[in-house]
């Protein structure tokens, strides 16, 4: 390529002759061409950095948005319902806006599909382990397949009441009509009796590396 470049160069200062000083732009061109390539990896992993936090943003400001339409227009059982057929397809259409994969995932999972795979699962874990010993925890970047997909995650936490009365105690949090609602639609469900401030699952964002480098 550099061979290339070079010969192209050369063709272009020999062949113009007088006309020098547009030899000497298309040089400048591709000098500044070289220069906005050479990007560190470092720099990399801070756009795929940066970028996960805005998607995840993104999609979390979608889901409360619509869940609290949801309630506010059919009440917390209703709201189930809502969520079971709109929660993935609204990650669904991030990912096709973007080129990515997005997830939640939750080692006790509601809807089954949330399960964590094998490469989700070690990072699942430490955040559990932050959370049990009281250590907090940052948004992590793994490289996956050689480093050309980087694994966003970032933990996802039970921070306000609103989550419990679908997540919370079984007995206390969660009214029995909603309870109702939830074994009828996830006869599975694994998600419940959780307390403020614990943790519910992370997101999980694959980011390929060719579309981070495409931002810088
Ligand atoms: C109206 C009831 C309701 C409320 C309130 C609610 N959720 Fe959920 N949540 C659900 C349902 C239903 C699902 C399964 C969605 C699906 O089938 O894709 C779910 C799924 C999830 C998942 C994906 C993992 C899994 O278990 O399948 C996470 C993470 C989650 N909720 C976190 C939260 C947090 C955090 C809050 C509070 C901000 C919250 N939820 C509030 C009903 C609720």
């Amino acid at each position: 390529m550099k061979t290339l470049t070079l010969l192209l160069i050369g063709i272009l200062i020999f062949s113009c002759g007088p006309q020098e000083r547009v030899s000497k732009e298309a040089f400048d061109d591709v000098q500044r061409n070289n220069e906005v390539k050479r990007i560190t990896e470092v720099e990399i992993l801070q756009e795929a950095m940066f970028w996960g936090d805005s998607i995840t943003k993104e999609a979390q400001a979608q889901l409360t948005a619509q869940l609290q339409q949801a309630i506010a227009a059919n009440g917390h059982s209703g709201a189930i319902d809502f969520c079971q057929v709109n929660a993935l397809p609204i990650l669904k259409s991030m990912e096709t806006k973007y080129a990515v994969t997005l997830r939640r995932v939750a080692s006790r999972p509601r809807n089954p599909l949330d399960a964590p795979d094998a490469e989700e699962i070690p990072l699942l874990d430490a955040y559990s382990y932050n959370a049990e010993n009281n250590i907090s925890s940052n948004p992590s970047i793994q490289k996956l397949q050689q480093g050309e997909v980087f694994l966003y995650t970032k933990p996802i936490v039970i921070t306000n009441a609103l989550c419990l009365s679908c997540h919370g105690d079984s007995k206390k949090d969660i009214a029995p009509e909603t309870a109702a609602k939830l074994m009828e639609r996830y006869p599975q469900d694994k998600a419940t009796d959780y307390a403020l401030g614990e943790l519910r699952g992370m997101w999980s964002l694959r980011l390929p590396k060719k579309e981070v480098v495409i931002r810088l």
